[in-house]
């Protein structure tokens, strides 16, 4: 994508400690251009999903400044800052089918009861889940009720959706066709996209640009391409790119075989 797009987002010196956990962010600024595929890269308690509480208002930050579309939402409540949030367990309500899933949001954004449950057929339609509307969430894969999960955010028209390591609990082929259907989702859509992962493959597969986060520090923030030709320092190039390489070595072997 042309990275000369508009900012989405402009976020400046953010910084988050909890009592038990001081400084987990530490001082955060960075850009989000319209319509890009951003992904959050780093270990475990690096601080990714504290940051997407924090830029969709579910967490308040100590400091620091969040605008959208170059206006301040950084004390707007949740439900006014045309975010969506998809999580890693889903998070669906047993008690409903998946439309009545993708329906419930709605009816707390003042739309009719009509429009509601057209616009849950679309995005049930447009996950690939149209069969399957009637249906509990309890008799469904863990990849499809994933797709009621994204079917869920994304009937809220969005502008922006966050992941927080969606694909997580996800076997791996189901995992990679997930990767091309919310690529396709966001192309359709034109939505923005931050995507928490800490599995690099996925990261570099799937991003126009990758945040590697170290202990609440950006590491870089750049393109997948820039960060294997120049990586900013040695976390960069051990967390990042020796993990890399040693999944293509290990891919490698089976190339040959697996090409035929
Ligand atoms: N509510 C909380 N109270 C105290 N400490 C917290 C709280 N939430 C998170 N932390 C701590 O803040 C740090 C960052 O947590 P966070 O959940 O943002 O990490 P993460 O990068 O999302 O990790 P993971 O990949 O395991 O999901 C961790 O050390 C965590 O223990
Ligand atoms: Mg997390």
């Amino acid at each position: 994508m042309d990275l000369q797009l508009k900012k989405k987002l402009e976020i400046s010196n953010i910084s988050k400690a909890y009592e038990d956990n001081p400084r987990v962010l530490k001082s955060i600024s960075f850009d989000v251009y319209d319509g890009e595929f951003l992904s959050l890269l780093g270990p475990s308690g690096c601080g990714k999903s504290t940051l997407l509480r924090i830029l969709i208002g579910l967490l308040e930050s100590d400091q620091g400044t969040i605008l959208k579309d170059g206006k301040d939402i950084t004390k707007a409540h949740p439900s006014a800052r045309g975010m969506g949030i998809v999580f890693q367990n889903y998070a669906l309500f047993e008690n409903m089918t998946v439309l009545q899933n993708v329906e419930y949001a709605q009816k707390f954004h003042g739309v009719s009861k009509k429009d509601a449950r057209e616009k849950a057929a679309e995005m049930i339609s447009a996950v690939g889940l149209r069969e399957h509307g009637d249906k509990y969430p309890r008799s469904l894969s863990g990849g499809q009720q994933q797709r009621v999960a994204i079917a869920r955010t994304l009937a809220l028209n969005p502008d922006i959706v966050l992941l927080d390591e969606p694909m997580s609990a996800l076997d791996v082929s189901t995992r990679l066709t997930m990767r091309d259907e919310l690529k396709n989702l966001q192309d359709r859509f034109g939505t923005t996209m931050i995507y928490v992962t800490h599995d690099q493959e996925e990261a570099f597969s799937m991003s126009d640009r990758i945040m590697v986060l170290d202990s609440g520090n950006i590491s870089q923030l750049d393109t997948p391409e820039n960060l294997v030709m120049h990586p900013a320092n040695e976390y960069v190039e051990s967390f990042v790119l020796e993990n890399l390489r040693k999944k293509a070595a290990s891919l490698a072997r089976f190339t040959g075989v697996c090409g035929k």
